[in-house]
């Protein structure tokens, strides 16, 4: 399959396929391009690529490896060759990636993304040597994963009957349904295809707030009872699950049950952002639980902060007696964190930080480095509308994701990742403007050893990667250089 690939990149730049075959033992062959297993290397990920007068060989300790070796060979051609005959430089190269979780994001609730799409997405990361596609399937705005249990999260929740048109607040709907969501088969398919490119896709039901069109569904799950709306706006909202309601509690496990069938991922996304307090204050339900469980307040933190927390560990556990991880956005330190959970940290890297000294693994993705949804320029004028920030490719660039910690603590850090948040991304030309040429910035940020980073040929190499783009026809920012 990796040489299948191979030849299908040569002929992207090259417009011949190369023809692909099993090498017999012991056979040297020259004019050829040889991939090779070798277990002296090495990193699981790395490989080495060796050009001689004549012939190429990519080793690597896994497939993957080889894969890498792969992209590596690939963005070294040309993107669209003038002449039969290209040169490569004679040259051994040994590589090998700083993170083992390199991973980018996508919302598809706030906007949906059709599946063609997201496995176009998928060969964007793995151009950009990404192993881990975060996909956020639920929130206020849609849920976007079938159920077999649950059949209202998707007759009811997967639509919207109207959008905020403009920015947030214009008072202004579009009064017409907005809707979408993946079919089981469909994720597998995603799965699949992922896999084949050794990509993981890690997915993410946000929990218990972000849950809007899991109330619109089934109110009963809501501490008041409703009437709710699949959301009409963005931000964040004062209904979320009930955790005091135990029905509510298995529809968590049963979801999350449903989903591991779909996703081999060792880890399971649940969220745990943004979930204000505030109707758990005042539900009996909710405080006969933090009663019965003995949730107090203390350190810092309320009884009602423990009770997410009492939330998260139920879901940790369901899912580590399944031989699953959670991961959960950073406001999961807030009150006593699941046990065994990695920290996505997103406010900052404050988070991170905190949680890597506490002992626990830690995803980077800091809104000041990681969020690209925000703007790419300070000169907004002739912008698609954005949620605002301002995070040019430089910064991006800059990003040290064990910044802060010691060497020891650092070794809990995982890796790091970008989000692509999508309440004002409504077409895949515009997630394609906004994720590249970040995407090429956050790729270094992940692999490459830090005393490798050079900003300076970062921007002489992005020309090159910019003409891959074009060529395969996808939408960029041309920022850096005026490019147009
Ligand atoms: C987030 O941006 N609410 C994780
Ligand atoms: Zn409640």
């Amino acid at each position: 399959r990796n040489a299948e690939f191979l030849s299908e990149y040569v002929a992207q730049s090259m417009n011949f396929a190369l023809p692909v075959r099993e090498q017999a033992e012991g056979e040297a062959p020259e004019h050829a391009i040889t991939l090779v297993l070798d277990s002296t290397i090495n990193n699981e990920e790395g490989y080495r690529l060796s050009v001689t007068e004549k012939s190429i060989r990519i080793e690597g300790r896994t497939e993957q490896g080889i894969f890498y070796g792969i992209q590596t060979l690939r963005k070294s051609l040309p993107a669209v060759a003038e002449s039969k005959s290209i040169l490569l430089p004679a040259a051994v190269v040994n590589d090998e990636p700083r993170f083992t979780y390199r991973a980018m994001h996508l919302d598809v609730c706030r906007h949906f993304f059709p599946v063609e799409f997201v496995k176009k997405y998928i060969d964007l990361l793995a151009l950009h040597n990404m192993n881990t596609f975060h996909w956020h399937l639920t929130d206020d705005q849609g849920w976007r994963i079938e159920s077999k249990k649950y059949p209202k999260l998707n007759e009811i929740g997967s639509v919207r009957h109207r959008t905020v048109v403009g920015y947030l607040g214009s008072g202004e709907y579009d009064n017409t349904d907005y809707g979408g969501y993946y079919t089981q088969e469909q994720m597998k398919e995603v799965v699949a295809y992922a896999a084949e490119r050794y990509i993981n896709v890690l997915p993410e039901i946000d929990l218990p707030g972000h849950t809007l069109s899991v109330l619109a569904s089934y109110p009963e799950f809501g501490c008041t009872g409703g009437p709710y709306e699949v959301c009409p706006d963005w931000g964040v909202f004062p209904d979320v699950l009930c955790i005091g309601n135990e029905q509510a509690m298995q529809f968590v496990e049963d979801i999350l049950g449903e989903l591991i069938e779909i996703f081999p991922s060792r880890y399971i996304h649940i969220g745990g952002d943004e979930a204000p307090r505030v109707r758990w204050k005042t539900c009996p339900k909710c405080q006969k639980r933090i009663a019965d469980e003995g949730l107090k307040a203390g350190g810092g933190f309320t009884a009602e902060d423990r009770l997410q927390s009492y939330c998260m560990q139920r879901a940790e556990r369901f899912l580590n007696a399944r031989g699953r991880s959670i991961i959960g956005w950073d406001e999961i330190l807030n009150g006593d964190v699941a046990p065994n959970a990695t920290v996505m940290s997103w406010q900052g890297s404050a988070g991170g930080i905190k949680a890597a000294q506490m002992g626990h693994d830690v995803i980077m993705a800091p809104n000041t480095h990681c969020y690209f949804d925000f703007y790419q320029t300070a000169d907004t004028k002739d912008e698609p509308l954005a949620i605002g920030g301002c995070l040019p490719v430089s910064k991006v660039y800059e990003l040290e994701p064990t910044a802060g910690l010691t060497e020891e603590q650092a070794k809990h850090v995982l890796g790091a990742q970008a989000n692509l948040w999508t309440e004002y991304i409504a077409t895949t030309e515009h997630v394609e403007y906004m994720l590249l040429p970040r995407l090429a910035a956050l790729a270094e940020v992940q692999w490459t050893a830090p005393d490798k980073k050079d900003y300076k040929k970062f921007e002489k190499r992005v020309v090159h990667l910019m003409e891959f783009y074009r060529r395969d026809g996808f939408n960029f920012g041309k920022h850096l250089y005026n490019l147009h």
